[in-house]
């Protein structure tokens, strides 16, 4: 897709067409990534006990909860501000596939491997779908004002930095193991991004 570099190597790329539609309900879209950035707040401080006896990893995650915090707080004042109400938590399907595939994991393949790098995907994938609603938003004055546009923008730089931490702390921990079980995750979650229908969600 030209324009945007992904933090790490995604092998699908979302049809443009996914954020024209998903801006046609921004309510339901914001609603629903007040939920995910909820999500990603209690995956990365769950991941912390993971490294208990470490002092450096514990801090990174830590300080990764509370970005993702800060965004859950500011999706919800966007929401109150725009007048519109947090709705229920649909789930997020592909979240659910790409756990579905960690659960059918090949034998031998590392639990906590598997998470970080389904945390790294999923930062990836948010960052890409925030480049492009910013894109569509811009033409939408429901999701416009500079503001929004300027928080798109924010919260996509911050899911690449996200991105990245997931995979330096999986290069940490788990080293050589890495870059073949990376490419078999980029495999699965292309085969995801492709396979699902879309939503006004971003994920
Ligand atoms: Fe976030
Ligand atoms: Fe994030």
């Amino acid at each position: 897709m030209s324009g945007f570099k992904p933090p790490i190597p995604l092998r699908a790329w979302t049809p443009e067409a996914w954020a024209e539609a998903a801006v046609q309900d921004p309510e339901g879209l914001l609603s629903d990534h007040a939920h995910n950035e909820k999500k990603a707040t209690l995956s990365a401080l769950s991941l912390v006990h993971a490294f208990s006896g470490e002092d450096r990893i514990p801090v990174l995650l830590s300080r990764l909860a509370e970005e993702e915090a800060n965004h859950f707080r500011r999706v919800l004042e966007a929401l109150q501000r725009f007048g519109w109400k947090l709705r229920p938590d649909r789930g997020s399907r592909y979240a659910q596939a790409l756990m579905a595939a960690k659960d059918g994991r090949k034998a031998g393949a590392e639990p906590l491997l598997d998470r970080l790098l389904i945390g790294s995907l999923i930062e990836a994938r948010s960052c890409e779908r925030l480049w492009l609603l910013e894109k569509a938003a811009r033409s939408h004055a429901s999701l416009g004002g500079a503001e929004w546009l300027d928080f798109l923008l924010e919260l996509e730089r911050c899911e690449a930095g996200h991105a990245l931490t997931y995979l330096r702390i999986a290069e940490e921990r788990f080293g050589d193991a890495v870059p073949a079980r990376l490419d078999w995750w980029l495999d699965r979650e292309a085969e995801v991004v492709r396979e699902l229908p879309w939503r006004s969600a971003v994920h």
